[in-house]
């Protein structure tokens, strides 16, 4: 078994990190928890069905990055690649719909797309996530802008910049469909392969090609933007104007799609400018047909997921978390040991943190130990007592009793 490494794409979140990742967690709970989300998690495979039907057979997720297996019993399950599908299954199948709206909900957790890995892109990533349900009103939208652009805000996220965009609602978007699959098959010949092969399927995608050609091609294909009306035009403009009122910058895309089939009027995406090719850090729109298509009833709905490694590469957050030890707990011999152990457990007790030597080093590396990992303290226990070392001070006193010891390393701790 020698030479075993992670499965390509994946990687360990070591001691060092695991606090900023804590930390992306703890941010997004506090910014979403007051805003009324509550925490949801789902199952990390779901039927393969549920990403198909709802992320889109024609989407990249669903035509070449899933994890899909057969679960023994001949049905096909994915390890999930997004968040949305699996919410709103769980608030199709929990009834959701019976409580107060909109239900606002939030979620962090491992997600598995098959991709090609480079930097800020892996098979296993993870993704903090919003999803609120049951109201079509603007307000919503906005603020679910507000509430990413806060927590990206909050964890220092640098270079930020927020595009937003609108698909209209499902009539308009069907004709400008119709549009776009006419104007790509007029200039099929300077399209890239694959952006051909997707005409008929996910012509929308047509924008988001890296090809030059094909991107030369979309400067002048139609735009939605130009033919919303009504409605759909006052959704956008109310998004806008409470965007603006709340202080929030943003450039307005006409041709920003995403990678997902579900959505339909608002569209918004940040990015940093301290990220590669890679430069998405989280992304999200209104979905309001989704809910019905996966078997609830209609139920508009909006949300966005950002994801924690870009998180964490674009902000301060990432520096190392700092491994902490104020005591550090050495048995000198078999009769300390129970006393030792018991000692490092009271203090862990009240707050301290204690570890036991547990290396069975010599007294010189003992100390020497304790200097590496960064001990305040050393608790030394032998046959004669218990005796405390301040290792900034050098000075070493005998303690009567582990309580006394842990009163006085209380009040040197907190003075
Ligand atoms: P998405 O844009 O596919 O949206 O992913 C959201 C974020 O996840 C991206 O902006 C990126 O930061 C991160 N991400 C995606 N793929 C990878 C990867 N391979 N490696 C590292 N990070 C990655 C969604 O997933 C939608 N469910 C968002 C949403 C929620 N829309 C409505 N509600």
């Amino acid at each position: 078994m020698s030479g075993l490494k992670a499965p390509k794409g994946t990687f360990d979140v070591l001691p060092a990190s695991a606090a900023a990742y804590e930390l992306v967690e703890t941010v997004a709970g506090e910014v979403l928890g007051r805003a009324g989300y509550r925490r949801i998690s789902t199952p990390i495979f779901e039927s393969t069905e549920l990403f198909s039907r709802g992320v889109g057979e024609s989407t990249d997720i669903v035509a070449k990055e899933m994890y899909s297996f057969d679960d023994g019993g001949g049905r096909s399950m994915t390890l999930r690649p997004e968040g949305t599908a699996s919410v709103c299954r769980a608030y199709v199948e929990h009834g959701m719909h019976k409580q107060q709206q909109p239900v606002r909900l939030w979620y962090s957790g491992p997600f598995f797309r098959h991709e090609a890995p480079q930097a800020g892109r892996h098979r296993q990533f993870h993704q903090i996530g919003a999803e609120a349900f049951g109201s079509d009103r603007p307000e919503l939208d906005a603020e679910s802008i507000l509430l990413l652009s806060e927590v990206l805000e909050k964890l220092g996220v640098a270079g930020i910049r927020l595009r937003l965009g609108t698909l209209g609602s499902t009539d308009v978007r069907l004709d400008w469909r119709e549009k776009l699959s006419a104007y790509l098959r007029q200039n099929e010949d300077r399209l890239s392969a694959e952006v051909r092969s997707r005409i008929d399927s996910n012509p929308l995608r047509a924008f988001d090609s890296s090809d030059p050609s094909t991107q030369e091609v979309m400067q002048a294909a139609p735009l939605l933007l130009d033919e919303l009306t009504g409605d759909d035009l006052d959704h956008f403009e109310t998004v806008k104007a409470l965007l603006d009122a709340a202080g929030i910058h943003y450039e307005v895309d006409p041709r920003l799609v995403r990678g997902l089939d579900y959505y339909c009027r608002t569209v918004f995406e940040f990015s940093s400018d301290r990220l590669g090719a890679q430069s998405g850090v989280g992304g999200g729109g209104r979905y309001d047909g989704l809910v019905e298509m996966l078997g609830g009833q209609p139920t508009p709905a909006i949300g966005w997921a950002a994801g924690i490694e870009r998180i964490l590469l674009s902000s301060e957050a990432s520096s190392e978390g700092q491994d902490s030890c104020e005591l550090l707990v050495l048995s000198l011999d078999r009769g300390g040991l129970e006393a030792g152990f018991a000692l490092a457990a009271q203090a862990r007790a009240e707050g301290i943190s204690a570890r036991l030597e547990a290396g069975g080093r010599s007294v010189k590396a003992a100390f020497k130990h304790a200097d590496k990992i960064g001990a305040q303290f050393v608790a030394i226990i032998d046959a004669d007592g218990i005796q405390l070392k301040d290792l900034a001070s050098g000075e070493q006193v005998v303690h009567p009793s582990p309580s006394v010891l842990i009163s006085t390393l209380r009040d040197k701790i907190t003075s």
